[in-house]
């Protein structure tokens, strides 16, 4: 098989990037190591930067986002019960989209689909060679025969567990991560969620966070232990821990638990992104713990300015935005990884805190929901800006 990108992994990532290549008259071949059924029901996060929204509708796939997705123009911060508003359509007049990533899965697999393109899911024993050549290249398996992708480009786009970045020689990556001493447990609920936009609730007992897939379906998260077992939580502790760290300025409305889930909390870089004709992208480069709620939106970054550089490489014998592709998002997903980070430390209860830590973090929630500066700042970070 013969293409000019050889895309590994129909993520987020793996699948807008082709889209786009698509457009731009760029051909590619995406694989996928699971099924279609597994990865359009497969439960993320599911929250849409403002510019992130606007290009998923220029690159077609913002129909159905826009009928069922549920536009925010701001967010809460509970303190202890207090929940304070947040307003970004005042402040910067810019909204985020509550729209499950398995959605947008969903969207893009159809559109690849109906482009002619090539996706071929429930592929195994993936390798690949050649990485300094110009000519690299793609093996797998695939319907019990073993295959062979030749390419200009090889775009990792395989997730944190894939075979791209481990396939980089050693001594190339540096890597830089941080585990946090909490988790995240996760409930989809039949219910509605207890308020129209996301209520962050900082606690004694912990954070909750309180958001939703439709205005019947709740989405929930507990703060838990790093490596809670699932079944020291029966629902009723679930509930009962949802209710008492929402405190009594909104109802919660319990309902029939459909998925249940511990994430594990994380920040993880490496650095570069790119080593030869194998560029990472998305999270198999890197990993933001789920407060900010960046995953996803750095994985569409990511593949903006690496169709952009194939663009200009293809187009006009470019190399300079190839070249400094890593650089480029690199930069990016610092601000994203201090973001995120800052969300984790303001919202979590750590285990290690002194009381000095704690009067000091609650005086912190205090004024990022009080000063009219710090809300903007927040507000500016939360609903993101286009690459640039
Ligand atoms: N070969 C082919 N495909 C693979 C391989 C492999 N060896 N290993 C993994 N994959 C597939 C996974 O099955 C998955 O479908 O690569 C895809 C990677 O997708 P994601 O993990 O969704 O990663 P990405 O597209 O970078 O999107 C980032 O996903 O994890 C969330 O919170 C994160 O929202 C963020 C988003
Ligand atoms: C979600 O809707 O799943 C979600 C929203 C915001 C976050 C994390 C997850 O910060």
């Amino acid at each position: 098989m013969r293409t000019q990108v050889g895309i590994i992994g129909a993520g987020p990532a793996g699948l807008a990037l082709a889209r786009i290549l698509h457009l731009q008259g760029i051909s590619s071949i995406i694989i996928e190591s699971r099924s279609r059924d597994y990865i359009e029901n497969r439960i993320r996060a599911g929250l849409i930067e403002d510019w992130a929204a606007d290009m998923l509708t220029d690159i077609g796939v913002g129909e159905r986002m826009k009928r069922e997705g549920l536009v925010h123009w701001g967010t809460n911060i509970g303190i202890n019960g207090e929940i304070h508003h947040i307003d970004f359509k005042a402040l910067l007049n810019k909204r985020i989209t509550i729209y499950g990533q398995q959605e947008v899965v969903k969207d893009l697999v159809e559109r690849r689909l109906a482009d002619g393109g090539e996706l071929l899911f429930e592929v195994g024993g993936v390798s690949v060679h050649d990485l300094k050549s110009d000519r690299p290249s793609i093996r797998f398996a695939h319907d019990g025969q073993d295959k062979v992708i030749e390419c200009d480009f090889i775009a990792g786009c395989d997730g944190y567990h894939g075979i791209s970045r481990p396939s980089i020689p050693d001594g190339i990556l540096s890597v830089y991560e941080r585990d946090y001493p909490f988790g995240w447990l996760g409930i989809l609920s039949e219910s509605p969620p207890p308020d129209d936009e996301l209520i962050y609730s900082y606690t004694d007992e912990g954070l909750a966070l309180y958001t939703m897939r439709s205005p019947t379906l709740a989405r929930l998260y507990l703060q838990c232990d790093h490596d809670e077992d699932v079944a020291a939580w029966p629902d009723a502790r679930i509930w009962e821990h949802l209710h008492k760290r929402l405190g009594g300025a909104r109802k919660l409305q319990e309902g029939k638990v459909l998925q249940k889930g511990v994430t594990a909390m994380r920040s993880f870089v490496v650095e570069p992104m790119q080593y030869g004709r194998l560029f990472l992208a998305g999270d198999s480069a890197h990993i933001v713990p789920p407060t900010g709620a960046k995953g996803m939106n750095l994985a569409f970054a990511d593949v903006v300015m690496l169709s952009r550089a194939l663009e200009a490489f293809y187009s006009k014998q470019r190399t300079d935005g190839l070249e400094n592709y890593s650089k480029s998002c690199l930069k990016r997903v610092w601000n994203a990884q201090r973001f995120s980070w800052w969300m984790t430390r303001l919202l979590h209860r750590f285990p290690d805190e002194s009381a000095f830590d704690r009067r000091r973090q609650l005086s912190d929630l205090t004024y990022i929901t009080s000063s009219e500066a710090a809300m903007k700042s927040l507000a500016e970070q939360y609903v993101g800006s286009p690459p640039n």
